[in-house]
């Protein structure tokens, strides 16, 4: 099993904070994004791991980089936690970076990952959404993945009121919070919408999906959207959603980023303040 980080968007929901700074660097407690993202994967047992990134998002790779100046300076003034921590960051998987030459989508972005990928399953994970839970998001993916021999992505619960912000699930329930998956509707009008069962961010398919990703068009906005590919595939394979529990922060989103500060900074002195302050809001 490998793991697909897609991170080389432009992030325009979120600008001017992310015209230099990549969203996925943007800092949640102690760590960038990214890096809660990939100890997900590495958390799920997966060691071989590609991050898609673009020319403008160096940062990120940087952050992965042994940085040796930064290393003598800890070493020489006996800073050996912080030296241990950083090194921890340099060696914490296989990352290959690939560049996406241009922002055409998510599933353009995927498509980037096929040579690293071959004929292995792999697991993909948002780099500007972080999910928590025991067990993890794509933990529990994986050991479904395995269990049912077939592809699977997870959901979660929404209101009719948020439909028209996600891909929703129309399926058929085979089992605890499973739906064996008929049909995805992008973005429906709450009337429409077949189900209350929004797509979340990570997903775990075979190598087969790139096949589906090459015959899905550009749209109207020039982007190969991952939900088409996925739509064909449940046509003709086993696709199935699941539904995770744990809590998803779309880091994306101003609400969603100043939550998973509060949310996952330890239970400091500052953050009950913090919560305080929050709570008279
Ligand atoms: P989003 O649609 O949330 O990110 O994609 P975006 O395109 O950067 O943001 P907006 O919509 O313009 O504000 C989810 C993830 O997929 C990556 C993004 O970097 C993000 O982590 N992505 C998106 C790519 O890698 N390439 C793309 O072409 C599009």
């Amino acid at each position: 099993m490998k793991a697909v980080i897609p991170a080389a968007g432009f992030g325009t929901r979120f600008l001017p904070l992310t015209k230099a700074q990549p969203k996925e660097m943007l800092p949640v407690v102690n760590k960038p994004t990214i890096q809660w993202v990939v100890e997900e994967a590495v958390d799920a047992g997966i060691t071989d791991i590609a991050i898609i990134t673009g020319d403008h998002k160096q940062a990120i790779e940087h952050h992965f980089k042994p940085m040796e100046k930064l290393e003598k300076v800890l070493e020489k003034a006996g800073k050996t936690e912080e030296l241990k921590e950083i090194r921890k960051i340099n060696e914490i998987a296989n990352l290959e970076f690939i560049v996406q030459e241009e922002q055409k989508g998510l599933g353009h972005a995927i498509l980037c990952a096929e040579d690293f990928v071959g004929n292995d399953s792999f697991a993909v994970l948002l780099g500007d959404t972080i999910c928590t839970g025991n067990p993890n998001c794509t933990k529990g993916l994986v050991n479904l993945f395995y269990e049912n021999e077939a592809n699977i992505f997870s959901v979660e619960e929404i209101s009719l009121e948020e439909t028209k912000r996600y891909g929703v699930v129309l399926g058929k329930e085979v089992g605890k919070g499973i739906m064996l998956v008929k049909d995805l509707v992008e973005k429906p009008e709450p009337n429409d919408a077949p189900s209350l069962l929004g797509i979340q961010g990570r997903y775990v398919f075979t190598s087969d999906i790139f096949e589906y990703l090459k015959l899905t068009r550009d749209g109207a906005d020039g982007e190969i959207q991952l939900t088409d590919a996925m739509k064909s595939l449940a046509n003709t394979q086993l696709l199935y959603s699941w539904i995770f529990n744990g809590k998803r922060y779309d880091i994306g989103t101003m609400k969603d980023w100043f939550q998973s500060h509060l949310e996952l900074s330890i239970e400091s002195e500052f953050s009950l303040v913090l919560k305080g302050v929050m709570n008279k809001l």
